[in-house]
């Protein structure tokens, strides 16, 4: 099942899951509309003509959704006996966090043991470095700053590019870095407009026409940023709001083989009876960690980036 918002990753993890989980003697099924077809029970099994030419593809084919009704004892109830009557007996839950707590919940209704795979382009899950979707997020966005630095420069004007990511700056700090731009707000960083305002000034002195600035939609930023640029920086600024073209696209290579590895751990955990372990990927290592240290933890970004990044806030 997918669950929660979609990432470019979850077509090749389900594929895996599917394909790995019959090498290991399951019959293995799938939930189309994630929670909420779980209580609606769209759950078939996942023969072979289901799982193929779906790799390349972004999104995810089994759709997603984020279920109200999951709350509800009743409902869940009404899920759990969709399984019993295919004697499904253990999940695996393709998402975010608050998908895992879901399926948390329902263990502890019903004992039905899951396995999580981390995926969300905000990379924003406690216990690992990397959540699938991440690379091909990251790959749009660079794309796009790219382009409207072409603009930036011709016109010489400031661009600021909003970037998702929820709460989490995970996204703009790593586009900043990578693309190279002049500001990056985020909300795990403190900023100083009045420092960036030096800095600029000093900047253009010495030639510099456009301006760059990757804001994380957590900061709520983007609009003021915009109006200081014009108003203080005196420079004909524009607001781009990247949005959802950052969820879609083919999944990247990486994506792809991070779905392997962690579609394989997920099969493997259910196999020697762990019953809540969620895949993580840290300091180079894949390896699970039970669904209590994850929500119990909050993410935090690797100090080392944001010491790299903290120079484009002031
Ligand atoms: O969690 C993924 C995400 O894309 C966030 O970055 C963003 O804030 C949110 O989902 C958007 O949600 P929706 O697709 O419901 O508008």
């Amino acid at each position: 099942m997918t669950s929660g918002g979609d990432s470019a990753g979850m077509n090749p993890a389900i594929k895996c899951c599917v394909e790995f989980a019959r090498k290991q003697g399951f019959i293995p099924y799938l939930v189309y509309d994630g929670l909420r077809g779980l209580i609606d029970d769209q759950i078939f099994e996942a023969d072979r003509e289901r799982c193929s030419g779906i790799l390349h593809r972004g999104g995810t084919f089994l759709r997603s959704s984020r279920s109200k009704r999951f709350f509800d004892i009743q409902f869940r109830q009404q899920a759990y006996e969709n399984l019993q009557r295919r004697g499904i007996g253990q999940m695996i839950v393709i998402g975010g966090d608050g998908s895992f707590n879901a399926l948390n919940q329902f263990y502890s209704d019903f004992g039905v043991p899951f396995a999580g795979i981390p995926a969300t382009i905000d990379n924003d899950i406690a216990g690992t470095d990397y959540c699938l979707g991440v690379d091909t997020a990251l790959n749009m966005i660079r794309q796009s700053v790219d382009s409207i630095r072409d603009t930036a420069t011709s016109f010489s004007r400031a661009f600021v590019i909003e970037v998702m990511g929820r709460h989490c700056g995970y996204l703009a700090m790593v586009s900043a870095l990578s693309s190279g731009a002049e500001i990056c707000l985020i909300p795990e960083l403190p900023y100083d407009l009045d420092k960036i305002g030096a800095r600029l000034m000093e900047e253009k002195k010495h030639g510099r026409s456009y301006v760059l600035a990757i804001v994380a939609e957590g900061t709520r930023m983007s609009e003021p940023l915009t109006r200081w640029l014009t108003d203080s920086m005196n420079m004909d600024a524009r607001l781009t709001v990247l949005g959802h073209v950052q969820r879609g696209g083919s999944p990247t290579v990486h994506d792809r083989i991070m779905a392997y590895k962690f579609s394989v751990g997920a099969v493997t955990a259910l196999l020697e009876g762990q019953t809540n372990a969620i895949m993580t990927y840290k300091d180079g290592t894949f390896g699970t960690l039970p669904i209590d240290q994850v929500t119990s933890s909050r993410y935090r970004i690797d100090p080392d980036l944001l010491k790299l990044c903290s120079p484009l806030a002031c």
